[in-house]
């Protein structure tokens, strides 16, 4: 089967934009594949019809499709904002140090680590949950709120929490409460486990929007620099790294594909989002909450696929 899917409607035009994110909405909002994710039971309680795009220029300008402004939690979309304040809070050889870059081939919440006892990377759940660990480190109580100050940076305005699916995932998160004890036992996590989970539980349950998520990958896109707010939220260095690791791992066992297809650096979350930051050009955000068996959604990967082909995106 060809690599596209971009809508026919627009298959031999240029259209503006918008007129394309349109096309894009509604040539996909029919599509039945997946399922909402509830290994996490409030999650389960998610709309499946909510379709949103985003797409934010590195100008500033933000283009909204449909549901844009519906509020999602964060998930695995947390995991490249952890890892670049973690580069910057800590310094970048403390984090390299206990955390790899080697894509694993596994799904997200895969248990395995590397040959050093490590995590494969700051993408999976076992990497996600190390850079927590980096963050209570050094900032105790206050490292929820040195997170979420930080994402909301990267968004230009101050995000919530949703207390309900944080009590969820707290409630039912045991396979990561088992990595973290795994990593403890490795000497990745150094003192309170159990805190480190709740810390990245609640950063998992972060709220933000379509809109947000596209600022927020622009801001990734633009070497650190928010487009709307103008703050410089991380340093480059951080903000490279944290693209290079987007790039081999941020669609977990979908990586290579994707990257081979879309050839954007992107992460997914189990919430339904896609964030994808293509460097100096644009930050694209979809949210559309029904999966596909790795944890990405549908619609989404299909947005970035006819986004990546129509306009010639690929990096590569
Ligand atoms: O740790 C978990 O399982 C969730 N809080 C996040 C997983 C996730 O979003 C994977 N991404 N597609």
């Amino acid at each position: 089967p060809p690599f596209t899917t971009a809508p026919a409607a627009w298959a031999s035009s240029k259209p503006p934009l918008l007129r394309f994110l349109n096309a894009c909405h509604t040539e996909f909002r029919p599509e039945t594949g997946g399922a909402v994710a509830d290994y996490i039971p409030e999650l389960g309680k998610a709309d499946p019809a909510h379709f949103g795009i985003s797409l934010a220029t590195l100008d500033g300008h933000v283009y909204e499709v449909g549901d844009t402004q519906v509020p999602f939690t964060i998930q695995s979309m947390s995991k490249p904002f952890v890892f670049a304040l973690a580069l910057d809070t800590l310094g970048a050889a403390r984090v390299e140090s206990i955390i790899g870059v080697e894509p694993s081939g596994d799904p997200f919440n895969s248990i395995r680590l590397n040959a050093e006892n490590h995590p494969f990377n700051p993408m999976v759940n076992a990497g996600a949950i190390a850079c927590s660990g980096l963050i209570y480190e050094t900032k105790g109580d206050a490292a929820f709120e040195h997170i979420r100050q930080a994402l909301g940076r990267f968004a230009g305005r101050e995000l919530d929490v949703d207390d309900a699916v944080y009590a969820s995932e707290s409630a039912t998160g045991d396979r990561n409460r088992a990595i973290g004890y795994l990593l403890r036992t490795n000497a990745v996590i150094k003192e309170n486990v159990a805190a480190v989970l709740e810390v990245y539980f609640r950063q998992c349950a972060i709220l933000v929007t379509a809109r947000d998520i596209a600022v927020m990958a622009a801001t990734l896109a633009n070497r650190g620099v928010n487009p709307v707010t103008g703050e410089q939220v991380m340093t480059p260095y951080a903000i490279s790294r944290t693209l290079s690791v987007m790039t081999s791992s941020g669609m977990y066992d979908y990586a290579g594909e994707w990257i081979y297809r879309i050839g954007i650096p992107a992460k997914s979350g189990v919430g339904g989002g896609i964030l994808a930051a293509l460097p100096a050009r644009l930050g694209l955000a979809s949210y559309s909450p029904k999966l596909d068996k790795h944890g990405n959604s549908v619609r989404g990967i299909k947005v970035c696929e006819a986004l990546s082909s129509h306009y010639d995106l690929h990096m590569l």
